[in-house]
């Protein structure tokens, strides 16, 4: 029994650094920011920055455990589906997405930011009085 719980750890250690190989999440470029929305007051840009620009925008910040698999996967997939549905920083070229209201809409229904991202970061978590103020902010934002 011992040797086998020996053996299976020794293999989890392997494979642990056998997936860091992989090429897949590395890629933390941030590319330049473009255009932003026209924010109606810096309050509103700095909630979005604390709850939102770490997955929908240019200036990501990748902690050091973004590079390590699987982690890794994960934040990176956040991000380029993110970036891909919605990018503050590319907001003239198309990052508006499908704009405002649909930013109020997942507001509104709690589902952004996600849950599992509130749990490692939680200074991203809003107040009910800082969501509304948000909330505000982005409907008053173009
Ligand atoms: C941890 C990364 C992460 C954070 C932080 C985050 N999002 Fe997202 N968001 C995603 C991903 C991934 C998608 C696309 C897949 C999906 O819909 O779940 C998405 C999709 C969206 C969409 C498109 C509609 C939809 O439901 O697919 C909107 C709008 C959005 N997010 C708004 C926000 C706003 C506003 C914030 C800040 C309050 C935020 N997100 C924070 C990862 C994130």
């Amino acid at each position: 029994m011992k040797k086998m719980i020996l053996y299976a750890t020794g293999v989890l250690i392997v494979v642990f650094f056998l997936i860091q190989l992989i090429p897949y999440g590395h890629d933390h470029t941030n590319p330049p920011v473009l255009s932003e929305p026209q924010w109606d007051s810096p309050q509103t840009r700095e909630l979005a920055v604390r709850a939102c620009y770490d997955c929908h925008s240019n200036e990501t910040r990748w902690p050091w455990y973004s590079n390590i698999a699987p982690v890794s996967w994960l934040v990176y997939y956040d991000t380029v589906e993110g970036r891909s549905q919605l990018n503050f920083s590319e907001w003239e070229q198309g990052g508006r997405g499908e704009g405002v209201d649909e930013i109020l809409e997942v507001l509104d229904e709690g589902e952004m930011p996600p849950f599992l991202y509130l749990i490692m970061h939680p200074s991203a978590r809003l107040s009910d009085e800082e969501l509304r103020a948000f909330r505000n902010g982005i409907a008053n934002s173009r």
